[in-house]
């Protein structure tokens, strides 16, 4: 039995302009200490695919499908079964540190908090498990750090900050979304490789989301390529630069920016994210893709496996595209 069995998951959002189709048919199982990077471009539905799976959707979202955490169903489960679920077994670092962080109570409290909440530790140990967590992030001086409010951290803290709030519980499956998106890139690579560290530590599974290929490939052992809500290529990360098998997951493996052709244009996939209020019957990347046939407007193949742990949803060929 997986750990986290991801299938068929679909979310919509009712809006007065119709229905928004947010994520379509996704399907993925993670182990205990596996690391899966979902990457794809602004609005390909990796946020909305992690708040279902925490049971985190917006009040007009609705999600249907199956996630199952050790076999137990918990997608649309009673509250109850959420929230115990959501503190104790998955935790999500969030795109914005400040959606999730109370701007008017110290960083002490709001750790504490979700101790003596859901493990009913007493105020005093809490304190301890923060300081040890906060130890364990590298904050300097955490001791004297947890009493400070969370605007007295830098960017770069502050996400080190939630991180230790994400695994207080000891998570069995950490979801981090974007979580170095607002930092620059000396902070990103201290928070990716602390990341690692503790993953290598804790051993839990761990979802990294980003739209960027190159900090899932120092981090993640499969990578999923999401677009306009669907799975477009499913590969270890190796083969994947390697051998991309969809044009998008090319695409956007060609718009990595490179250290040796500094000074050049940047390379774009031409085009933009189809609007999700009118869901493509075909493929979704058609539009944008430079191997479309007409067939790929009606229909797209469904992910099918074509190499060890490989699959690809593509009506063309691998011979097509070569
Ligand atoms: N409450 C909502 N009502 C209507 N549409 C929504 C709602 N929340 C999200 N969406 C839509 O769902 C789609 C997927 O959004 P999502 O936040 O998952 O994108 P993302 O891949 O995380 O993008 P980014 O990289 O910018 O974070 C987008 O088209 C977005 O506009
Ligand atoms: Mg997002």
């Amino acid at each position: 039995m997986a750990l986290l069995d991801v299938k068929d998951l679909g979310v919509t959002f009712a809006t007065n302009d119709g229905t928004v189709t947010a994520v379509n048919g996704v399907s993925f199982s993670l182990e205990r200490g596996e690391t899966l990077g979902i990457v794809g471009e602004s609005g390909s539905g990796k946020s909305q695919l992690s708040f279902a799976i925490m049971g985190l959707l917006a009040k007009n979202g609705r999600a249907r499908g199956s996630v199952r955490f050790k076999g137990h169903e918990i997608l649309n489960a009673a509250p109850s079964v959420i929230n115990a679920r959501r503190a104790v077994h998955i935790s999500m670092v969030f795109q914005d540190p400040m959606t999730s962080l109370n701007p008017y109570m110290r960083v002490c409290d709001q750790m504490a908090e979700i101790l003596t909440h859901h493990q009913g530790m007493s105020k005093a140990d809490a304190l301890k498990a923060c300081v040890q967590m906060l130890d364990a992030v590298k904050i300097p001086d955490a001791k004297g750090r947890v009493r400070l409010y969370p605007h007295e951290f830098s960017g770069g803290m502050r996400q080190r900050v939630m991180i230790a709030m994400a695994l207080l519980c000891r998570p069995d499956v950490l979801i981090a979304d974007e979580p170095t998106t607002a930092l620059d890139v000396t902070v990103q690579a201290q928070i990716m490789s602390l990341l690692r560290e503790l993953q290598a530590e804790f051993g839990m599974a761990t979802i990294l989301i980003t739209h960027d290929l190159g900090v899932i490939a120092g981090f993640c052992r499969d990578v999923m390529v999401l677009y306009g809500g669907q799975v477009m290529e499913t590969a270890p990360v190796d083969p994947l630069f390697e051998s991309p098998s969809h044009p998008y997951t090319r695409g956007l493996i060609n718009a990595i920016p490179r250290v040796d052709t500094q000074g050049e244009t940047l390379v774009t996939i031409p085009g933009t994210p189809p609007n999700m209020l009118r869901a493509p019957k075909g493929c979704p990347f058609a539009p944008r893709c430079a191997y479309a046939a007409e067939d790929c407007d009606d229909h797209i193949a469904p992910l099918t496996a074509f190499a060890p742990g490989r699959l690809r949803a593509c009506n063309r060929s691998l011979k097509d595209l070569a």
